[in-house]
């Protein structure tokens, strides 16, 4: 076990470099049971989602190798179409490998997945879809067991754009027969990258990014090299952490459209932001002021996995704030620990209702999930005196070097073993 130490107080200024998008690997390594060919990721990020996507690969039977920082799957000895619990319950991604799966073996047999404890995370849309491209679903012991003799293209309407079913969807329909349409599907971009890389492999996608993706069916699919699009998420993190601390940051390789949802909130808390081609700078030297009222939505809302970075962000402006949390109902778990901090924030419901202080107040809490822990880091920055992070394990699933980030821009943080 590992914990974070942080002495807080200290602003930040620098630059930092924004990993590829989390979000994107993790299907993009599902789409590469795909094909027998090599693929190649590049700049692959550094954190425990991959590196156990990686070990159920090559559970698989696909070969899996670190070049530096890109990885290269090769996928053609792939002969196991079983992902038992002890890694499906380490990562709620291994569910994209139904598809994926179940597209080259026609048979797939997963626990069901893990991932962060934010509620219920139901599989439900992804089975469904799964079953009208004519695939048979049984569950037993734990286990969801898919078998087809064929998969069928068909018309599919989503209940809610679940970015998941979405792209599970989409992997086990680029190689049916005939052509898929997935109407009300999820529009965030890594939606579109999915198809860029499906597309890179020969298939025939078109769509993402809008809420009608359509995918006709094709024989084979071909290895390529591939760049994923930066994470919006570590972005938004660094962002909220700059605007918290103050001082003047600069993201390098970010796409500020994927972030416009939350840069429209900071420079409505009083940030400086400019945009130059891929690199934002935000700087902030004051206190800032509340905005009223933030709710998360899917793209191109504000998203979820940014919601406790921000709420961290309003407990210390001047004013008043209310954020409601709309896609999963336990994501408020890191509020209690923010009181420890000092923080005046009360949830009911979906809402967090937030009384801005002054400051932050150093104190020893615990990270719960993955985007909570990186808010409480940010918490623990901004803080008067010594903080204490425990259990960021959480935290290194989704942040590669997030300690190293934010020491280089002058945050005094080190991690310890316990
Ligand atoms: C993905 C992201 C996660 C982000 C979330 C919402 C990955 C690896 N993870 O998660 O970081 O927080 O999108 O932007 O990309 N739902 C159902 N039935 C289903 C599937 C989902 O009811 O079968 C509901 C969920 O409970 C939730 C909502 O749909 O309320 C959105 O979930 P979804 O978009 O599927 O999130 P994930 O794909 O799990």
């Amino acid at each position: 076990m590992e914990k974070y130490i942080i002495n807080g107080g200290n602003r930040l200024y620098g630059s930092v470099e924004i990993q590829t998008a989390k979000n994107s690997v993790l299907p993009v390594l599902a789409a590469t049971v795909l094909t027998d060919e090599k693929v190649r990721i590049l700049n692959v990020p550094n954190i425990s989602d991959v590196k156990n996507m990686v070990k159920i690969l090559t559970r698989l039977g696909c070969k899996a190798v670190y070049d530096g920082n890109d990885l290269v799957v090769d996928g053609s000895s792939a002969d196991c179409y079983e992902i038992p619990s002890e890694l499906a319950h380490e990562l709620r991604s291994s569910v994209f490998l139904l598809g994926s799966v179940i597209s080259r073996f026609r048979m797939a047999k997963i626990a069901y997945p893990g991932g962060c404890d934010i509620g219920l995370r139901p599989v439900d849309l992804h089975l469904t879809g799964l079953k009208k491209l004519g695939v048979d679903i049984t569950e037993e012991n734990g286990y969801i067991i898919c078998k087809c003799e064929k998969l069928r293209g068909t018309e599919i309407m989503l209940d809610c754009p679940s970015v998941g079913a979405t792209e599970n969807i989409m992997l086990a329909a680029v190689r049916a027969d005939g052509t898929t349409v997935i109407k009300n599907a999820a529009r965030e971009p890594e939606i579109e990258d999915l198809q860029r890389l499906l597309n890179l492999m020969g298939a025939k996608v078109r769509g993402a990014g809008s809420s009608s993706v359509i995918i006709e069916g094709v024989e084979k699919l071909n290895g390529c090299d591939f760049l994923p699009i930066p994470d919006r998420i570590e972005a938004g993190t660094f962002l909220v952490g700059a605007a918290m601390c103050g001082g003047e940051v600069e993201l390098n390789r970010v796409c500020a459209e994927n972030v416009s949802s939350l840069l429209h909130k900071l420079r409505e808390n009083g940030c400086k932001i400019s945009i130059n081609n891929d690199k934002i700078i935000l700087e902030n030297h004051k206190r800032l002021t509340s905005v009223k009222s933030i709710e998360t939505q899917p793209y191109p809302g504000f998203p979820t996995d940014l919601q406790a970075q921000i709420t961290a962000l309003c407990c210390v402006c001047r004013g008043h704030s209310i954020i409601t949390e709309n896609l999963f109902e336990t994501r408020f778990k890191y509020v209690p620990e923010l009181r420890k901090m000092g923080a005046d924030v009360t949830v009911i419901n979906r809402n967090a209702f937030v009384r801005g202080v002054e400051r932050f107040k150093g104190a020893t809490v615990v990270a719960h999930d993955l985007r909570g822990g990186a808010a409480l880091v940010l918490a623990g920055l901004a803080a008067e005196g010594r903080s204490e992070i425990l259990d960021i394990s959480h935290i290194d699933r989704g942040y590669g070097s997030y300690e190293y980030k934010l020491r280089k821009l002058g945050g005094d943080i080190v991690r310890v073993s316990v």
